[in-house]
């Protein structure tokens, strides 16, 4: 197998369990497999991912400056994080991406289109492999504890949500793969999934 720099994100609607994947994909990958691994989120560390953070559990914060903001998190997070590392040869997976972006906040308005988010996200790297995690919006929320919810998140969003995941997933070749089930069994998937695409890489 190559080892040559792969930038992987793992998204899907919250609870869908981006995190916990991301975290036992980038241990399989380094410990298992003995590849170089960088792991980040979105938010980033940023200050404007701490800013982000606070702004997502405040209801007076319109979604116009979510997307904004957002876009400009990412913009830090991929030219001096995530492009160092690929530079340097590392395997990133990042947990989530501008996919929750175009989802989100697209969703929250009408005045936002998936064309703006886009434009405003023009200078950022794409990923090589994005891995949407798919799951029931009601299964979805039952696992996130109370404390965790952010503004949006009730079952009827989440719903509207986990269609268009799934409709873009289609419409952009995502991989799709259910997270409704033990965790050891998706994770399996999401890691063969990646090795496929490591298998095949020129
Ligand atoms: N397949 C699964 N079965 C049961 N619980 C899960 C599964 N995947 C994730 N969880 C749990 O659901 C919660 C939300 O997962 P998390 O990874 O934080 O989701 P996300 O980052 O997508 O919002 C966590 O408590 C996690 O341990
Ligand atoms: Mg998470």
């Amino acid at each position: 197998m190559t080892k040559k720099p792969l930038f992987i994100v793992l998204d899907g609607i919250d609870g869908c369990g981006s995190t916990t994947h991301s975290q036992l994909l980038a241990a399989f990958l380094e410990y298992k497999k003995d590849f170089k691994v960088h792991l980040t989120h979105e938010p980033s560390k940023s200050d404007i991912g701490k800013l982000l953070r606070k702004f997502l559990k405040n209801e007076e914060i319109p979604p116009t400056t979510d997307a904004l903001l957002f876009a400009a998190d990412r913009d830090l997070h991929y030219h001096n994080e995530i492009k160092k590392r690929l530079d340097d040869g590392y395997i990133v997976i990042s947990d989530r991406y501008i996919e929750s972006s175009i989802i989100y906040q697209s969703i929250q308005s009408d005045r936002i289109s998936i064309e703006w988010i886009k434009q405003l996200n023009k200078f950022i790297g794409h990923p090589d492999l994005t891995i949407i995690l798919d799951i029931e919006a009601k299964t979805a929320l039952a696992r996130k504890k109370e404390k965790d919810l952010e503004k949006f998140e009730d079952t009827s969003f989440l719903v509207k949500v986990r269609n268009l995941y799934l409709s873009r997933a289609k419409q952009e070749g995502y991989h799709i793969i259910s997270s409704d089930d033990i965790i050891e069994f998706v994770q399996e998937k999401i890691q063969k999934t990646v090795l496929d695409k490591l298998n095949t890489q020129n």
